[in-house]
């Protein structure tokens, strides 16, 4: 990192009284793997119905604060709420029951290959509500054909192109009703064509759905469609959050050389 880029102040998302915060207020996570401090005291806050998109490099920890916010992985400092309520102080009932708050999308779609599309998608329905299997399969069905997939209740994941395994994904991680989306790479591994096709269900989805939403990203024509805000993970702290425009504007060194995509720059390659 170069003089001028090591100096530039980071944002500051520390909150008086994060308790009482509508939304997502991450205070001081940390977190190690092996030696490596992957997130270092990272503070950030998402406010209650915006789409948040996170960039960053590889490795970065972008997957690794998505974990956090469902408490998939515990940090080693610090402490996340959840509309309010403390999510890293909760015992496991509690915590299974604010994970129905989320629909998640994560990298690969993680459906299971001997269920069929239906099956998939009922899974959550069927042990967390009382719903009968026949009201199970009408939601599948409904959700499906939010997806643009009418039709594919009775297929196996891998009778599916990979664009419509996604879009399978994305069926799932509303079908529960979730308050919430995280979005883990919804685009990465897709052509063109095909990812910019998922970026309009996204967008779509959250103004029929009205989630807040957070999408992990290294693709920035994504990252501007589904987009309300744009944070840059870097060195695990958020060193960057504010608008589409003042995105694309910004001259901040370290976000200006990621969104334009250059090698040369205070980031390095190695
Ligand atoms: N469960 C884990 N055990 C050990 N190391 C991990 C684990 N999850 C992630 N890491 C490491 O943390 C770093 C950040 O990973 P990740 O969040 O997946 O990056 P990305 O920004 O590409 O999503 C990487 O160095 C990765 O190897
Ligand atoms: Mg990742």
């Amino acid at each position: 990192m170069t003089q001028a880029a090591a100096h530039l102040p980071l944002p500051d998302f520390r909150l008086a009284d994060p308790g009482a915060h509508d939304g997502i207020a991450i205070q001081g996570v940390s977190k190690m793997f092996g030696g490596k401090r992957v997130l270092d005291g990272l503070d950030f806050v998402i406010e209650r119905g915006e789409t948040v998109v996170i960039i960053g490099r590889s490795g970065e920890g972008k997957s690794v604060l998505l974990k956090h916010i469902v408490r998939l992985l515990e940090p080693d400092a610090g402490r996340i709420w959840i509309d309010g309520t403390e999510i890293t102080g909760l015992a496991r009932p509690e915590l299974f029951d604010m994970r129905k708050r989320f629909g998640m999308l994560f990298q690969g779609a993680a459906l299971f290959d001997s269920l069929t599309i239906a099956e998939n998608l009922g899974l959550g329905l069927k042990e967390h509500t009382a719903m009968t299997p026949g009201e199970i399969r009408d939601r599948a069905s409904e959700c499906l054909r939010m997806v643009d997939l009418a039709g594919v209740e009775d297929k196996l994941p891998s009778e599916l192109s990979g664009g419509m395994r996604k879009r399978a994904g994305l069926a799932r991680a509303i079908v529960m009703n979730p308050r919430y989306i995280l979005f883990d790479e919804p685009t990465t591994g897709l052509d063109p064509i095909t990812a910019d096709a998922i970026n309009d269900l996204i967008v779509m989805l959250r103004s029929e759905l009205k989630v807040t939403a957070i999408a992990v990203t290294h693709d920035m024509a994504s990252a501007f469609k589904i987009g309300d805000r744009i944070a840059m993970l870097s060195r695990g702290r958020i060193i960057w959050a504010d608008t589409v425009e003042n995105t694309r504007a910004t001259d901040h060194p370290v976000v200006r050389q990621f969104v334009e995509g250059r090698a040369e720059g205070p980031l390095t390659v190695f």
